[in-house]
């Protein structure tokens, strides 16, 4: 039996499993992940764009950035066949969260209702003095007035609601994921290349709790040899394939 025959019949027997994604899980959607050929990274300066101390310096050249590249993908991209095949298994009841890296809001807009997001999301921007909400459109609008855009109540800088690199993962989201991971029988982890601590870390205490740990990632990884299933396919292609085993 194939792997991924195999995966998706341990996935029938299986009542809590938790979904640990990462940027490859949304590449499907035109998502650019941030490593590997075309990589985001590779065109862009992340300790620029991507860095809170960059920010404080210059925030306008994540705004920029946020402007010609972000917003224009988070305008157009949508769920894929990955997504909601994560969704499907929520429905099923096999699925209890979905832990994720990505800031993109996909899983939530593919239907799934218990989302972990570790890094954030890039679809709310706070005041970073008031920490007054708004949305993507409405931030957007204000580029138009001015570079970096300005809280409409007490004129502060507004910046997305993720953790930028050199800020902390929030406690208690952190905690949460630890506490689903500890708990699951079975950790899919899909399209992160399992480079970034503490994120990285989660797979791990699944497995060390215990349960299976599964890798659906196109390009290898560092916890490849201590996983129970390794399948280096498009995610699009294989989830779907666990809901249904032929
Ligand atoms: N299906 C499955 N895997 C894929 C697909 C696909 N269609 N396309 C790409 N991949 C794989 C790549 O081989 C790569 O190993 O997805 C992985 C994406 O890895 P990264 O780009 O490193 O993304 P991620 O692991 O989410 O990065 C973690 O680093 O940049 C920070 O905060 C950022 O959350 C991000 C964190
Ligand atoms: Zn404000």
């Amino acid at each position: 039996m194939d792997n991924i025959k195999a995966l998706a019949s341990d996935i029938q027997n299986v009542q809590n499993i938790v979904a640990f994604t990462g940027a490859g899980i949304s590449a499907e959607s035109g998502v650019p992940t941030y490593r590997g050929e075309g990589g985001l990274w590779t065109k862009y300066d992340p300790s620029k764009y991507a860095s809170i101390g960059y920010f404080l310096q210059d925030p306008s050249y994540y705004w920029n950035f946020f402007k010609d590249v972000r917003y224009p993908i988070l305008k157009k991209v949508k769920p894929n066949k990955a997504h909601l095949a994560l969704f499907e298994m929520e429905k099923a009841g096999n699925l209890k969260t979905v832990i994720t890296q990505n800031i993109d809001g996909l899983h939530q807009e593919a239907g799934s209702t218990s989302v972990i997001e570790l890094h954030g999301t890039t679809r709310t921007i706070i005041c970073m003095d008031c920490s007054k909400k708004y949305t993507l459109a409405e931030a957007f609008a204000k580029l138009a007035e001015q570079i970096p855009p300005l809280c409409s109540e007490c004129r502060g800088i507004l910046r997305p609601d993720v953790v930028f690199f050199g800020e902390m993962l929030n406690p208690e989201i952190l905690q949460d994921a630890y506490a689903a991971a500890a708990s699951c029988e079975l950790l899919l982890a899909v399209g992160s290349s399992l480079v970034v601590y503490p994120a990285a870390d989660i797979p791990l205490r699944a497995k060390r709790a215990g349960a299976k740990l599964a890798i659906i990632n196109k390009g290898g990884t560092p916890l490849d040899s201590v996983a129970d299933f390794v399948i280096n396919e498009a995610a699009g292609l294989v989830l779907p394939q666990l809901l249904n085993p032929k």
